[in-house]
């Protein structure tokens, strides 16, 4: 994890707060007229106010950056009246197509007299916890990495999926039966097609397109799938029996018409695996990325 600290300051608070931003995570407080011409995973900005808007410098140095060599931002500054620059610097860095961290770090600013010593010792020092849990140094503790793995016959999960991945910064991973499922396969009302046969058999394993899933670079696999007949698809059974979860912890989530995620498929999901399987939780096809991130990061703690 590379960062970087850039900031734009007039009465030298915002400096105040990236130096000790900078220290936090062992970087170095550099104003934005210093370039960032090394690629970095976090750029924490500093700004401000200043008469209703961020200076029109720290538009253009957003404008300026490269978004092949910023991972995302890091917003945080002070200001007098105001809480949060963070709209103001997104629209920038939305033009500039780079990620914006929903997390920021916002305190008072002396200006004119008010807020008279603001950002004080304690604001510094919150400055430099918020900094190093961003960078997951603060309680010593180690990010879980995740992986995201799904099924999707007809494309719903595999949006959620795809969601969830980006929002929460993940490898993906579809899972892929050897032999497609057709439409004619999916006919639940058939009693003949595909799927009700191999869901009316629990022991069913259809044969998986590969095994390529990177499960051991993985603590937390989060695995996603559409409710099939109460359950979970008979692919998933085989996804997980071709794989050593020993030690992980297994996240499932579905899509489905209307059904819940049920206490089956996470108790099977057990059985099959040996290890730690959660609840999991059914979303709605729309379930936005700012929903799956809250859910998700419990498990990532
Ligand atoms: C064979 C089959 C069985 C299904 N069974 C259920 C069910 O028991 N409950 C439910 O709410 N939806 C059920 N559905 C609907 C799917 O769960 C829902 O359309 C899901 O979002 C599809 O996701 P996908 O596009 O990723 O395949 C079923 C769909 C199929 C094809």
């Amino acid at each position: 994890m590379k960062a970087a600290v850039r900031y734009y300051t007039k009465t030298g608070n915002t400096k105040r707060l990236a130096e000790a931003v900078a220290k936090a995570i062992g970087a170095e407080a550099l104003p934005i007229s210093v370039p960032v011409d090394e690629p970095v995973d976090i750029l924490f900005l500093g700004n401000s106010y200043y008469a209703f808007s961020i200076d029109p410098e720290v538009r253009s140095f957003v404008a300026s950056l490269d978004k092949n060599m910023v991972g995302r931002i890091v917003n945080f500054g002070s200001a007098a009246m105001l809480n949060s620059t963070w709209k103001k610097v997104k629209a920038e860095a939305d033009k500039a197509g780079i990620p914006m961290d929903e997390r920021e770090f916002h305190c008072k600013g002396e200006f004119k007299g008010i807020h008279k010593g603001k950002p004080d010792a304690q604001d510094l020092a919150e400055a430099a916890d918020f900094a190093k849990s961003i960078i997951n140094v603060s309680s010593g503790g180690k990010k879980m990495k995740a992986l995201v793995t799904y099924f999707s016959a007809s494309g719903v999960t595999a949006k959620v999926a795809k969601r969830l991945a980006d929002a929460i910064d993940s490898p993906v991973y579809e899972i892929r039966p050897e032999v497609p499922y057709t439409a004619a396969d999916l006919d639940w009302r058939n009693k003949k097609s595909r799927s009700t046969l191999e869901m009316s058999d629990k022991n069913c394993r259809p044969a998986l397109a590969d095994k390529d899933a990177p499960v051991a670079d993985a603590d937390v696999v989060f695995v996603g799938y559409p409710v099939w007949w109460y359950r979970e698809p008979s692919i998933i059974d085989s996804f997980l029996a071709a794989y050593d979860f020993s030690g992980k912890r297994v996240v499932p989530f579905a899509t489905s018409g209307s059904s819940g995620i049920g206490a089956e498929a996470p108790q099977r999901m057990r059985e099959i695996t040996g290890a730690e399987v959660d609840a999991g939780k059914r979303f709605a096809a729309g379930a936005s990325a700012e929903e799956l991130k809250t859910w998700a990061e419990t498990f990532l703690k």
